[in-house]
């Protein structure tokens, strides 16, 4: 089984598979490099990696008009279930749930979180998915952790990690993560959106393709591949 990936930039993602479609921290409408609207987007899915606004995006919007079932931690669970969105699945780091389209583990990520009115949002997480057959490692927000190598032994096929640096790892500590987690492939994220996370991606391709193991996919937002 293969799972489609498309890049709305930023860390907003799509995965398609199995006839079913997950949004990723789909933060579209206030996104300067998505080129869609969050009106067109359907979803039966909706995973947060964390609630920082340039993460819950659109996620309240989206999950009232299409049903989707919002995963996230306990707290942003809570915090929909206020906010008119009752269909959430509550999860925290460590924690794995199996779903029908394949199983969540929430991850460690090294991070904050707190919703854009300030109220408490849980620890960040990243997010392992295991489809049939691929297993994908979302790390959300997050600097680097010594820790990533025992997400690594979990056989990870695909990566997608921050490079933007200054609110989370850079183009370095990326490299370091990519040795330590050890993907057959990694996507790039959370860079170019705004001026203080700007990053030479290709320069980040050569030096992934070069210094590493894994294969560098790089694509423009709107984008997508599949992983098979
Ligand atoms: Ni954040
Ligand atoms: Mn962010």
């Amino acid at each position: 089984m293969s799972a489609r990936i498309t890049w709305y930039g930023h860390s907003a993602f799509q995965v398609d598979t199995d006839g079913v479609t997950l949004l990723i921290d789909p933060f579209i409408s206030h996104n300067p490099l998505a080129q869609v609207h969050a009106d067109d987007l359907r979803a039966d899915f909706i995973l947060l990696t964390h609630a920082h606004g340039d993460h819950l995006g659109d996620t309240v919007p989206i999950a009232k008009r299409t049903g989707a079932m919002v995963i996230g931690s306990a707290e942003v669970e809570g915090w929909m279930n206020k906010h008119g969105v009752q269909n959430t699945h509550g999860q925290n780091t460590g924690g794995a749930y199996g779903f029908p389209f394949g199983i969540v583990k929430f991850v460690k990520a090294e991070h904050s979180s707190s919703f854009p009115d300030g109220a408490y949002a849980g620890q960040a997480n990243g997010i392992v998915l295991t489809l049939k057959g691929k297993r994908l490692y979302f790390a959300g927000d997050t600097a680097l952790f010594s820790d990533m190598r025992l997400i690594g032994d979990m056989r990870i096929d695909l990566a997608v990690l921050p490079i933007g640096d200054n609110y989370t790892m850079g183009i370095d500590d990326s490299l370091h993560a990519i040795r330590l987690i050890r993907p057959q492939s990694v996507f790039p994220c959370h860079y170019n959106t705004f001026p203080v996370i700007q990053a030479d991606v290709a320069n980040w391709a050569r030096r992934v393709n070069a210094e590493t193991e894994a294969k560098a996919i790089v694509l423009d937002p709107g984008s997508s591949f599949v992983v098979e």
